[in-house]
């Protein structure tokens, strides 16, 4: 053994394995995490993005028919299982982000700091303040903070709704629900976020089992050529 620790190129070989092992450990964590991070950010924003395109549509193919020519329909959050009424625009994307949230574990969630009348109680938390806080000031207004609910880990990704059409604009400033003064929206200005939360925690669980198992091969094949050198050693003195 101790002959073979003197080898110099057999010792270089073991140390320069257990050297690139160590970065192996320190950088495919960093790495693999923030692969993940970027494509659950990057899915929670197309996500974001479908359910704005489907109110955009319906904002433009029903909304402005149904105001036109259907006198006797008429809009309101609570639209289900009433006559002749049906959701505002942004009452579909409350609606859909809770069938989403029940059927797939993601939570969508829309709000802002002026809510209409009917929920003009409603206290937003300080991590929901922050997240519309940040986005104002932030030029591409996205948010994005990892987070703990319900003591798993959660990825939180916050996409400011921007006043796109001036149908939105007309109906918040008009709207006999409004909570600010008349006048106050216009076109582009950002109204609120559509959040997204994911959980991210059997993810980061999963590389961290590949991890593992790398390690186990990388530790099984040091100690099978330590033997093979070691025995071979035996074999050429004997
Ligand atoms: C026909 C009227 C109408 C139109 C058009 C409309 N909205 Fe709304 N919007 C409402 C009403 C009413 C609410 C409150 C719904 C609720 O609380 O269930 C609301 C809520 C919101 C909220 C959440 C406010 C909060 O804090 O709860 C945002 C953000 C929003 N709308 C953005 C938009 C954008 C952007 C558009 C255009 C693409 C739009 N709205 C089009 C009537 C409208």
């Amino acid at each position: 053994m101790v002959k073979l620790i003197k080898d110099r190129t057999f010792l270089s070989g073991v140390i320069s394995i257990i050297i690139i092992s160590m970065g192996i450990f320190y950088f495919i964590p960093k790495i693999t995490e923030k692969n993940t991070i970027d494509t659950i950010t990057k899915n929670s924003i197309n996500s974001v993005e479908q359910m704005k395109l489907m109110r955009a549509y319906y904002v433009d193919n029903v909304t402005k028919d149904i105001k036109e020519y259907a006198p006797n329909i008429s809009f309101n959050h609570t639209h289900e299982g009433a006559d002749s009424k049906i959701p505002y625009p942004t009452t579909t994307i409350h609606d859909l982000s809770k069938l989403f949230s029940d059927n797939t574990g993601i939570k969508f969630r829309l709000y802002s700091d002026f809510p209409f009348k009917n929920r003009e109680n409603r206290k937003l938390d300080e991590k929901e303040q922050e997240a519309i806080a940040f986005t104002k000031k932030n030029p591409e207004g996205i948010y994005v903070r990892r987070d703990l609910l319900n003591e798993k880990e959660v990825l939180r990704v916050a996409v400011t709704d921007y006043m796109t059409s001036q149908s939105c604009v007309d109906c918040h400033n008009s709207h006999p629900e409004k909570t600010w003064k008349e006048g106050k929206w216009k076109l582009g200005d950002k109204r609120g976020v559509i959040e997204v939360i994911t959980p991210i925690e059997d993810e980061l669980n999963g590389h961290k089992k590949l991890l593992n198992t790398i390690l186990i091969i990388i530790c099984l094949t040091l100690s099978i050529v330590v033997l093979i050198n070691f025995f071979l050693r035996k074999h050429e003195e004997g």
